[in-house]
């Protein structure tokens, strides 16, 4: 075995599908892309380039109609992949119809995970029920913090839902974190978190904030185009994220999209 086969076994790999917007029908559609359809689409491509994972990250708006048919759906859909899946609720979604799938072997219903010897994940709820914005409350501000404590020796990946930067669109960041401020200073009283990761403005982002790496991934199914102050869709397919957590806290990171020109959605849609 060589240095690099041992560094990539003893790396974490994980796979991130977010913004799965599913319904109860076969035809359920956002914006004329049938969410189903693309989000089988992406699921079957993961499978075919073979590649090692160990675990699935799923981060929020997993439902777009509320039912628990549409939980079943995402289980259903992720069964291919063969993955334990930690999820976390976005605006879309519903906490009760959530909760009643996680009986499925796949979904680990947690908050904090240990992965390997050398990182942990905290997965943070961010839903405001009844609008789009997000808000971490102060016993998941306080979550975080006593995680990153007693976690002090291990690099750390948040998970939220919502963005916890302005994003340079208007109309995405009157609904991002309102509390971004208080998650920042809890972050940054410690000195162990490497990378936030969330879902919610369906386009990849990749930044630093004082040494921490932000990235958010695009939806499976319909694309925000980037920077634009009003509604605005992106030609881009849809797409999912692959991490690397390594033993020495670093981090590699992809995304990924189906080919060009896959699920259109309706580029005369005024809003969503
Ligand atoms: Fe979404």
């Amino acid at each position: 075995m060589t240095p690099s086969d041992e560094s990539q076994l003893s790396s974490v790999r994980l796979l991130q599908l977010t913004d799965t917007h599913l319904f109860a029908p076969q035809d359920g559609c956002l914006l004329s892309v049938n969410t189903q359809e693309s989000f089988h689409a992406v699921v079957a491509e993961i499978v075919a380039q073979g590649q090692r994972f160990d675990a699935l990250l799923a981060t929020g708006d997993i439902s777009q109609d509320h039912t628990e048919a549409s939980y079943e759906k995402f289980v259903a859909g992720i069964e291919p992949l063969a993955l334990p899946c930690y999820w976390l609720p976005g605006n879309h979604d519903y906490k009760p119809c959530m909760n009643s799938v996680v009986s499925s072997p796949l979904i680990e219903d947690v908050t904090h995970v240990l992965l390997g010897d050398k990182w942990q994940v905290v997965l943070l709820d961010s839903q405001v029920v009844g609008v789009p914005h997000g808000r971490l409350s102060d016993a998941q501000l306080e979550f975080l913090d006593r995680m990153l404590s007693t976690y002090s020796d291990r690099h750390t990946l948040v998970l939220l839902h919502h963005h916890p930067l302005l994003v340079n669109s208007a109309w995405l960041d009157q609904h991002s974190l309102k509390d971004a401020d208080e998650f920042w200073n809890v972050v940054e009283k410690h000195d162990n978190v490497r990378a936030v990761l969330c879902g919610h403005i369906h386009q990849e982002l990749d930044e630093m904030r004082n040494g921490v790496r932000v990235l958010a991934t695009p939806s499976t199914c319909v694309q925000f185009k980037p920077n634009s102050n009003e509604f605005a869709l992106d030609i881009r397919s849809p797409g999912w994220r692959e991490l690397e957590l390594k033993q020495d806290g670093s981090l590699h990171t992809e995304v990924k999209r189906l080919t060009n020109g896959s699920f259109r959605p309706d580029f005369n849609a005024e809003g969503y």
